[in-house]
């Protein structure tokens, strides 16, 4: 069904209970944050002011982005810093009406700069406890990967996990794709499988899809990051519709990063048609402009998405999560409840 107005439209997302499944949390450090904790803790930036930071997010391409972005994350040095980096994503995301959140950090964007694991995970674990207890938010934590290392480091990282291994959900893999395949990490994902953690991959962001097959096939990934390129190959569309893999596609992401060049082309809608389980996610909200309703607002402007593409999205989110059956269930129905309610209210 078609809404009346785009003003109806606005209402109803920003209304709809959502998950949100593919965030960096070094990627919600918005600029004036960043130089509120520069100045805290005493350390440069060259920049001048939060405008100017803006100004320097035009990105051609992925790595011009990760060079700012690993850049950016160097204001970070206490558990504090940590703290309140997380909290301010869950105040934003409840404003959003997002209901519960898997989010991944990057200890090695820390720890090869000095920061001890530790000091990381401390705060951003006690700001997903906080958005429990004062938010009502559930989340989840995902440890990444920087594909751009060795498998070597991956294993050192994954030790350095070991005492929290009963708080992270899950391992994934981002950084430079291209020259980097999914291959390259089929040890350390086999070991984080045998220590019952999930396993997510960024692929097909930039990558082919051959690394998508790899991400699949080595990996034995439980749900993909990006899969953009999947669409180029019949036989991975088969097997992730077949399977119902969820792919956290990442439409604000994607245009900033030049891997479309008009949102008009993002291939979400295509996507669902097909039958896959697709999402929609931030991936790295201040530096990408929007968070995750400005996400769906954006695309399905572009795209001309109706009701059951919006209802599908957020059904998705949660069916592509790491919630139990229980939780799953749940969130389908709150869903299912909120619709009512909306066609209930618009007679
Ligand atoms: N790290 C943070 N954001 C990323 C992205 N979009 N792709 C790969 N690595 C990332
Ligand atoms: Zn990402």
């Amino acid at each position: 069904m078609s809404f009346a107005s785009p003003q109806q439209r606005q209402a109803f997302i920003a209304g709809i209970p959502k998950a949100e499944l593919h965030l960096h949390i070094e990627g919600s450090l918005e600029p004036e944050m960043m130089f509120a904790l520069a100045q805290r803790n005493a350390v440069d930036i060259p920049f001048a002011s939060a405008d100017e930071v803006r100004k320097a997010y035009a990105f051609s391409n992925l790595q011009d982005f990760l060079d700012i972005y690993y850049q950016g994350m160097n204001v970070l040095r206490t558990e504090q810093d940590f703290y309140d980096l997380t909290m301010a994503y869950f105040k934003r995301i409840h404003a959003d009406n997002a209901i519960h959140a898997e989010i991944f950090f990057d200890p090695q964007g820390h720890t090869g700069r000095g920061i001890a694991f530790s000091t990381a995970i401390d705060g951003i674990l006690r700001a997903m406890d906080d958005a429990g207890s004062q938010l009502g938010i559930t989340s989840q934590l995902i440890m990444c990967f920087l594909r751009h290392l060795s498998e070597e480091e991956a294993f050192a990282t994954l030790e350095d996990a070991m005492p929290y291994l009963d708080r992270i959900a899950g391992v994934g893999l981002d950084s430079s794709e291209l020259g980097h395949p999914p291959s390259k990490f089929s040890k350390v994902f086999a070991k984080a499988k045998t220590l019952g953690l999930k396993t997510v991959a960024h692929a097909g962001e930039e990558g082919p899809p051959e690394y998508i097959w790899e991400a699949l096939d080595l990996l034995k990934i439980d749900r993909m990051d990006h899969g953009n390129r999947s669409l180029e190959d019949d036989g991975l569309i088969e097997r992730l519709r077949d399977n119902q893999m969820a792919l956290t596609v990442c439409p604000l992401s994607n245009l900033s990063l030049c891997v479309i060049d008009r949102l008009e082309d993002h291939p979400l809608k295509k996507m669902l048609d097909l039958g896959l389980c697709a999402t929609m996610n931030s991936d790295d909200p201040s530096y990408f402009g929007g968070y995750l309703n400005d996400n769906y607002e954006a695309t399905a402007t572009a795209l001309n998405l109706d009701k059951d593409h919006i209802v599908k999205l957020a059904k998705n989110s949660f069916r592509g999560s790491f919630l139990g059956e229980d939780a799953i269930e749940q969130s389908l129905q709150r869903i299912d409840d909120y619709v009512s309610e909306f066609d209930r209210k618009i007679g």
